[in-house]
């Protein structure tokens, strides 16, 4: 089968819409491979800060970029061999991975490496630009959104689970911050694609947008 006879089921959206557990879920439920495209954003601004490498030098980033040895494994991501699954998660790799992220020469540096997730049985790819640029050909495009407050609540939640205490509008700020960044950038903002459904899951559990997705999916399949 051909790079491009597999199907893809591209998964946009904000920070903190939900749009990465569905990913998961969805490729759990039909046997998919998954791309986390933000791990590979947030892998390169890891590196840069350990290395010292400038978030406004380009050249330097997508040299780190093409560079990059990681492997995913299972739910975990290895960085140069060592474990980096939290790391990656820290607060400020999630504000350097949406600086680095503004750079065309970064984001070119990914692409080929986004692309060769594409392997059978199927897809399912979760970014910012994933029916837009990476695989504008995706049979299935949605766009996972919810209110900026839903998404804050969610993300205390999610933080709290981890046993961190964090302000609600502090983090309502950074949520704001985070998507005017990556939705005023010049090169692939964050925007639904045309073709794209969107879904907006602030009323909506986790098992109701994924069934959304998968209902989506098995409509273009059928
Ligand atoms: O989905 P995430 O929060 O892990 O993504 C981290 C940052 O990476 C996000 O602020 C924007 C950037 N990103 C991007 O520009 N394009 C993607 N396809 C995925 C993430």
């Amino acid at each position: 089968m051909g790079a491009s006879a597999v199907p893809v089921i591209a998964i946009d959206g904000p920070a903190a819409s939900g749009k990465g557990t569905v990913a998961a879920r969805v490729a759990r439920a039909l046997g998919f491979h998954l791309l986390d495209s933000g791990a590979l954003y947030r892998l390169v601004a890891l590196q840069a800060i350990r290395r010292g490498v400038p978030l406004d030098d380009a050249e330097a980033l997508a040299g780190l970029a093409r560079d990059l040895d990681v492997c995913f494994v299972a739910q975990r991501v290895e960085l140069d061999g060592a474990d980096a699954t939290m790391a990656i998660r820290d607060e400020a790799v999630s504000e350097g991975a949406s600086r680095v992220a503004v750079h065309p020469a970064v984001r070119a540096a990914l692409l080929e490496r986004q692309r060769a997730f594409r392997q059978p049985p199927g897809l399912v790819a979760d970014g910012r630009d994933m029916g837009t640029v990476v695989f504008p050909d995706a049979g299935t495009k949605v766009f996972v959104t919810a209110t900026p407050e839903a998404r804050a609540s969610r993300r205390q939640v999610q933080l709290a689970g981890r046993g961190v205490h964090a302000d609600l509008r502090a983090l309502l700020d950074e949520i704001r911050a985070r998507d005017e960044r990556d939705a005023g950038r010049a090169v692939a903002p964050l925007r639904p694609a045309g073709d794209a459904i969107v879904l907006d899951t602030t009323a909506l559990t986790i098992e109701q947008a994924t069934a959304c997705v998968l209902d989506r999916y098995a409509q273009r399949a059928g």
